[in-house]
C-alpha cells in the first residue's frame, strides 16, 4: 500500500519530504516573524536593510524547523503505511494533514489495531473450533506448566475445563510429566503412556511435541485412547495363559502316573488299573478341551455370517435331550421338554443350534443335583417381553431351562459367559467341565442375534432363558 498521491505525484525533496508542505509549513512558522518585521519597520524602530536581514533570518530559521517538523513525519508516515500493510494488505490509505497529522495518524494507528485484533480473534475462534472437532484430547502446556489451551475432548474427559492450571493437577503420572519437561526443556518430542485410574479406568497414548506459543516454547500434547485394545490385549494374553494352564494341568497328571507306572508301580497290577483309568479321563479332558477351544475359534470366524437355515427349534432340542439322556440317567436326573405347539421356525444354523442346547441342558444336569428335574420349556412371542434384550417387542421363539441345583451368587451371574469362568473350578473339573460352555453359547447367540440371560437363587436353582428371532 502506497499514500495515495494522485496522477500529478507532488515534487519531493531527497528525504522524501513533499516540497508544497514544506513551503505551506516555513510560511506558517514564518508568518509571525514577518509580521513584528513589518510592523518595527512602519513604526520606524528598525531601517529598511534590518528588516530585510531579519526576514531572511526569519525565514530561514522557519524553513530549517519546518524541514526537521517534517523529516520526522515522514518517518511517522512511512511506520503507519508499514503497519497497515501488516494488519490490511488490500485496503485503506490515509492522508496526513501538515501540522494536524498527529492526532488524525493517532486515530489511524487505533484502528488499525482494533481491526488487528478483531482480525486475531477470529483467527483464534476459527482455531479453537477447528481444534474442540478432534477427537483426541489436545492439551497446550506453556514453560511454566500451566495449561494455555485444552480442546473440548479434553475438557470432556477431565470433566473440567482445565485451560490456565497446573498440569500436575490434571495428570499426575510421574512417567508423562517427566516426558512434558523433557519436551520444554527442548528434548525432542516423545511417546508416552498414561492411565487415567477413572472410574472408569482408561488407557491412553500420548504423544507430546515441541512448539512455540507467542514465541514461548511449549510443548502440545495429544491423547489417543486405548482402552478397548488394552482390554482386548489383556483379554487376549489371559485366554492363552488360562488354555495353556487347563492344558497343562491333565498334561502334568498324565506325566506324573506315567513316571509312577514305569517306578514305584511298575509291579502292582491294581495300581496300574487305577491309574490307566485316571490317565484315561484326563486325556478325554484335554481332548474335550482341545475341542472346545476349535470350537470356540470356528463361531468367532463366522461370526459375521447370518445364520439362514430354517431351523424347528423343538426337533433340535428333542435330539439334544434323547442324546443327553443316557448321561441324566447316570446322574439320577429327569430331563422334560414342555413346548408349545405350531411353533414357528427360526432362522438358524443347525449344528450350533444344537451345540448350544447341548451345554445349557448339560450344564443343567450336571449342577442341577441329583434327583432333580431339569425342564426345558418353549414358547413363541408375537412380541417378546422386556428382559429378552434386543428382541424385546420382536417376534421370538423363547427356550427356558430350569434346573433345582444349588443356583449361582447373584455377583457371579454378570461373569458366567467369560472364558473359563467358573463359580467353583474343582468342581466343574471334576465334572468334567471345560469352562468354555458358556462362551460357546454366547458366540452362537451373538452369530443368531439372539439373547440369553440367566436368573438364579442358591438353594434353589437357575432358570436360563434363550430368545432367537422367528422366521
Ligand atoms: N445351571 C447351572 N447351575 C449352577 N452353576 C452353573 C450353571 N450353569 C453354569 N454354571 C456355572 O457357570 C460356570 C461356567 O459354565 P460353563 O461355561 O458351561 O463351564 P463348565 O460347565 O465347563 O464349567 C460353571 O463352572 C458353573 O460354575
Ligand atoms: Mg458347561
Amino acid at each position: 500500500m502506497a499514500t495515495e498521491l494522485g496522477a500529478g505525484e507532488p515534487a519531493k525533496d531527497k528525504a522524501g519530504i513533499p516540497l508544497q508542505r514544506f513551503a505551506a509549513r516555513t510560511a506558517r512558522l514564518s508568518l509571525p516573524t514577518v509580521v513584528v518585521i513589518l510592523a518595527l519597520l512602519l513604526m520606524g524602530t528598525i531601517d529598511l536593510v534590518m528588516a530585510v536581514i531579519g526576514l531572511v533570518l526569519g525565514l530561514a530559521a522557519s524553513g530549517l524547523l519546518a524541514h526537521a517538523r517534517e523529516r520526522r513525519l515522514v518517518e511517522v508516515e512511512s511506520e503507519l503505511h508499514r503497519l497497515m500493510a501488516v494488519s490490511e494488505p488490500s485496503d485503506g490509505s490515509f492522508e496526513l494533514l501538515g501540522g494536524d497529522a498527529l492526532p488524525v495518524m493517532t486515530k489511524q494507528v487505533e484502528s488499525s489495531l482494533q481491526r488487528m485484533r478483531a482480525r486475531q480473534r477470529e483467527l483464534d475462534r476459527t482455531l479453537s473450533t477447528l481444534v474442540d472437532a478432534l477427537s483426541d484430547p489436545l492439551l497446550m502446556i506453556l514453560d511454566d506448566k500451566r495449561i494455555e489451551r485444552a480442546n473440548l475432548a479434553a475438557t470432556n474427559l477431565f470433566e473440567r475445563d482445565c485451560s490456565g492450571q497446573l498440569i500436575e493437577s490434571v495428570i499426575r503420572d510421574p512417567g508423562f510429566l517427566a516426558a512434558i519437561d523433557d519436551v520444554l526443556d527442548g528434548n525432542d518430542e516423545a511417546e508416552v503412556k498414561l492411565e487415567l485410574s477413572g472410574p472408569p479406568a482408561r488407557a491412553f497414548g500420548g504423544r507430546i511435541a515441541p512448539c512455540r506459543w507467542y514465541e514461548q516454547p511449549a510443548a502440545l500434547v495429544s491423547l489417543r485412547e486405548l482402552t478397548e485394545q488394552v482390554a482386548i490385549e489383556r483379554m487376549r494374553s489371559d485366554f492363552v495363559a488360562n488354555a495353556s494352564h487347563e492344558l497343562r494341568t491333565p498334561l502334568t497328571v498324565i506325566r506324573g502316573f506315567v513316571e509312577t507306572l514305569s517306578g514305584p508301580a511298575k509291579d502292582d497290577p491294581e495300581a496300574q488299573t487305577r491309574f490307566l483309568k485316571t490317565m484315561g479321563a484326563e486325556a478325554e479332558r484335554m481332548s474335550r478341551l482341545v475341542d472346545d477351544l476349535l470350537s470356540l475359534s470356528k463361531i468367532e470366524q463366522n461370526e459375521h455370517v447370518t445364520p439362514a437355515e430354517r431351523v424347528q427349534i423343538t426337533d433340535t432340542i428333542g435330539g439334544v435331550v434323547d442324546a443327553l439322556r443316557p448321561y441324566a440317567r447316570e446322574r439320577l436326573v429327569t430331563l422334560a421338554i414342555h413346548a408349545a405347539a405350531d411353533l414357528p421356525p427360526i432362522l438358524g444354523d443347525r449344528d450350533q443350534l444344537s451345540q448350544l442346547f447341548t451345554n445349557l441342558i448339560d450344564n443343567g444336569i450336571k449342577y442341577g443335583g441329583q434327583d432333580t428335574e431339569v425342564t426345558v420349556s418353549i414358547r413363541y412371542y408375537d412380541r417378546a417381553p422386556a428382559g429378552a434384550g434386543p428382541l424385546t417387542g420382536r417376534r421370538t421363539v423363547e427356550v427356558v431351562i430350569q434346573d433345582r441345583g444349588e443356583g449361582i451368587p447373584a455377583e457371579y451371574l454378570p461373569r458366567l459367559t467369560e472364558r473359563f469362568f467358573r463359580v467353583d473350578p474343582a468342581r466343574s473339573r471334576r465334572l468334567g467341565g471345560t469352562g468354555l460352555g458358556l462362551a460357546i453359547v454366547k458366540h452362537i447367540l451373538r452369530r443368531h442375534r439372539g439373547h440369553i440371560s440367566f436368573a438364579s437363587e442358591v438353594g434353589m436353582g437357575t432358570e436360563v432363558t434363550v430368545h432367537l428371532v422367528a422366521a
